[in-house]
């Protein structure tokens, strides 16, 4: 779906060139299948993120056949990780695919099942935490992380805006009312620093201090 002014969606899609035949394959499966993945502008702001931020070790909760999961996977050190957890098989099997083409099967590993499940069940802290699971789980997926993440590590949250309906109070469906309370969750943790930027769908970043 369109989340911008057509003609502005268009041009951003044409800015810059996909040079990556991997995302672009990607990118391509996911059109066919209208499989919702975060797409080339996010996945890059997420690439920048874990450069910034220096991560090592990334826990992605919602990580479909690995897109979002291979930009971050492609600009980790040496040693870095990406988690993915993903509860459709189909989906895993198809990231290790993709993963594997890519030469980056050694910077990430594969987990299915319940993501909240996963989580609690891993020992450490993440320096960057994806959350883009299914919306009504938004805040039973922040609960799961929120003590988890190291001092200076970064929570990113997709879909934030969810299509506008967030800020529309007439939107009360499962999925707006999980986002929204995901929202003053985040935004009233004082041990974290947020931005709700509208890019695309809308992405929260929020810095633990
Ligand atoms: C929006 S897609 C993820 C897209 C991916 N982050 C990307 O941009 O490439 C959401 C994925 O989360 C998975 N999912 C939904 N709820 C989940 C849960 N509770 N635990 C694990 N995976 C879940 C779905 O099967 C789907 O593949």
């Amino acid at each position: 779906m369109g989340f911008l002014e057509s003609g502005i969606e268009e041009f951003l899609g044409d800015w810059i060139d996909q040079d990556d035949a991997v995302l672009a394959a990607m990118e391509e499966e996911a059109r066919e299948r209208s499989f919702p993945i975060v797409g080339p502008e996010v996945g890059r702001f997420l690439a920048q993120l874990v450069l910034l931020s220096r991560a090592r070790r990334i826990l992605e909760m919602g990580s479909g056949f690995g897109y979002s999961a291979l930009w971050m996977a492609r600009y980790l050190p040496s040693g870095g990780r990406v988690i993915q957890t993903e509860n459709d098989p189909d989906n895993v099997d198809r990231s290790r695919e993709y993963f594997q083409r890519a030469g980056c099967e050694d910077r990430t590993e594969w987990h299915l099942g319940d993501a909240m499940e996963i989580v609690s069940g891993l020992e450490g802290g993440f320096d960057l935490v994806l959350i883009d699971v299914e919306k009504s789980r938004y805040p039973a997926a922040f609960e799961q992380v929120r003590d988890r993440l190291n001092p200076g590590g970064l929570l990113v949250v997709d879909n934030a805006l969810w299509r506008g309906q967030v800020a529309n109070p007439n939107f009360q469906d499962s999925s707006t009312l999980g986002v929204r309370k995901l929202l003053e969750a985040v935004a009233s943790d004082r041990a974290l620093l947020c931005s709700l930027l509208p890019l695309r769908d809308g992405v929260l970043v929020a810095l633990r201090r």
